[in-house]
């Protein structure tokens, strides 16, 4: 809300902070999201067969906090009518959930659907629908079923036509009421956090090979999907579709440093965007040349950065209807000094490239480890892609914040307002086109090798409970009345904020303005 003092101040410091319209654009979409791992459970229910990460997290219990696993989760497998009911009561247009490969078709291949895995998607889409809520669904959200990994995975040129044959089997099942569906989530951690330190599944350790194929892999999985729908279900169904892209904002310690800052860009939000979003299509040129060197650095006879055929580039080539970000975090960049033990996640920037990355002392700490509070991070980021890959439908497809608990929660709700107030500044501002935007999480899941330390969820879920009782925290009534407003202008539970360099926070600007009113007048 603008007060007087702010409005005068204005009139004064010329702030880009001063012009922001608090209302979101008529037809500016809200949704919540959620993915099948960390949420169903049921993990050996019927004739599902195992995942990578029902593999991994009982293989490998080390790598997890408090050697977790989602064997049960949220059990959502038969939770799932309550779920619905908490999207209703949220408000939002649309639930993002994803299907599970190994649910659906156990075998990984379309020779045997479960009947049961179909029949669950069913009621969960149907459910929704009889509410007036949209569906948007994610085919691939890292589980992969585990014997398309004994034969390879994501490292396997193969896979692409494994996950075609999916494609096809979710389209002729689903597309008939889903009409906005998400290829793959993430390729950029999903490859970068498996292969390069083994952190997710399938934990295969292959910095210098596994990583770049899998690169590789998923953008042209994602590519023969996307054309597949485009051919054969779209005149029928008349939906959408595309990839998620995880973007950490990257940005220069000080100057000098721009040019391997862009590097750092182009090596997570350019390698995983650049040939789907850019007018040329094909790698980046400048991390195909880093690459390269990289690997004669590294004694092998040519590079390991795999290169693409002219049909390759041109199958990857716009193959998007719009852009799908999920952001959370940023870190500072810098180039990395002699001997220099290198922050890594989830990018092997290091070793590889020579960067270091930081995060900046103003920026909040939170309950995960990897993530510094940065507001405008997620602004620059969206200008950053309109500069690079043109004028494009963008939604977030992932915001939140993670807690250690309690149901009382201003941290996540100043997350949440602060990123939606960036969001405002670049549509209106920057002229960026946000069309939606989707809170990670609908409530607290199995958060990968975090387990169930870091909780992401408006809804609070009690794990202790035979029902997983789940309980709105203030940041669901916060986020539903937003929704609700269609704007930003609604009051929020009374907190202290957090001191904070990387935004103006609302008292001390009125402080500020109201000393400045008394001094004018
Ligand atoms: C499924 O897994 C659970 C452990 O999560 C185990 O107790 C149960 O026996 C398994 N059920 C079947 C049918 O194998
Ligand atoms: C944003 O994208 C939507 C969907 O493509 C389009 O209808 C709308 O006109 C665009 N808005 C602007 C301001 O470009």
């Amino acid at each position: 809300m603008l007060t007087l003092q702010a409005v005068v101040l204005c009139a004064i410091v010329t702030t880009a902070w001063c012009f922001v319209d608090l209302s979101f654009p008529p037809g500016f979409k809200f949704g919540v999201a959620s993915s099948a791992y960390q949420v169903e459970g049921a993990w050996n229910i019927s004739d599902k067969s195992e995942s990578i990460w029902d593999h991994f997290s009982h293989t490998h219990p080390e790598r997890i906090a408090g050697a977790a696993h989602g064997d049960v989760a949220c059990d959502s497998y038969r939770h799932w009518k309550r779920d619905i009911q908490m999207v209703h009561e949220l408000g939002v247009h649309f639930y993002r959930f994803s299907i599970s490969w190994p649910r659906l078709m156990p075998t990984g291949f379309p020779n045997y659907i479960s009947e049961d895995g179909k029949q669950y998607y069913n009621k969960l889409i149907d459910g929704l629908l009889a509410k007036g809520i949209q569906p948007l669904v994610t085919m691939y959200h890292w589980d992969l079923p585990q014997r398309l990994q004994e034969l390879g995975g994501w490292t396997n040129p193969l896979v692409t036509d494994w996950f075609l044959d999916y494609a096809r089997t979710v389209f002729s099942l689903y597309g008939d009421r889903v009409k906005t569906w998400i290829t793959i989530n993430e390729p950029l951690v999903m490859c970068e956090m498996s292969y390069n330190d083994g952190s997710m599944a399938p934990g295969i350790i292959s910095p210098e090979v596994g990583t770049y194929l899998c690169n590789k892999h998923t953008l042209l999985a994602h590519a023969k999907a996307w054309r597949l729908y485009d051919n054969e279900f779209r005149h029928k169904y008349h939906g959408e579709i595309s990839l998620v892209n995880h973007m950490f904002w990257y940005e220069a310690v000080m100057s000098g440093e721009e040019e391997i800052t862009e590097l750092a860009q182009e090596n997570s939000a350019g390698r995983y965007s650049h040939p789907i979003f850019s007018k040329e299509g094909g790698w980046p040129s400048s991390i195909v040349d880093a690459l390269a060197l990289n690997s004669k650095r590294q004694g092998y006879p040519k590079s390991n950065f795999p290169s693409l055929t002219k049909e390759e580039i041109e199958l990857m080539k716009g193959t998007y209807d719009f852009y799908a970000m999920n952001h959370y975090t940023s870190r500072q960049v810098r180039k990395s000094k002699g001997g220099e033990k290198f922050g890594s996640w989830p990018i092997n920037d290091g070793p590889d490239l020579d960067i270091k990355l930081s995060a900046h002392h103003s920026w909040a700490r939170t309950a995960a480890s990897w993530f510094y509070v940065n507001p405008p991070g997620i602004r620059k980021q969206l200008v950053w892609l309109r500069k690079h890959y043109g004028n494009l439908k963008f939604i977030i497809a992932e915001n939140g914040y993670p807690s250690s608990g309690g149901k009382h929660d201003p941290d996540r709700i100043a997350y949440l307002h602060d990123n939606l107030e960036q969001i405002l500044l670049a549509i209106q501002e920057d002229g960026v086109n946000v069309t939606a935007y989707t809170v990670w999480s609908l409530m607290d899941n199995f958060e990968w090798m975090d387990g169930y330390k870091t909780k992401f969820g408006l809804f609070e879920v009690d794990f202790n409970s035979p029902e997983r009782k789940r309980t709105p925290r203030a940041s669901a009534h916060y986020y539903r009345k937003v929704i609700k407003a269609h704007s930003l202008d609604v009051p929020r539970p009374h907190y202290r904020p957090e001191p904070s360099s990387s935004g103006i926070n609302l008292p001390s600007l009125t402080l500020f303005s109201t000393i400045l009113l008394i001094k004018l007048f």
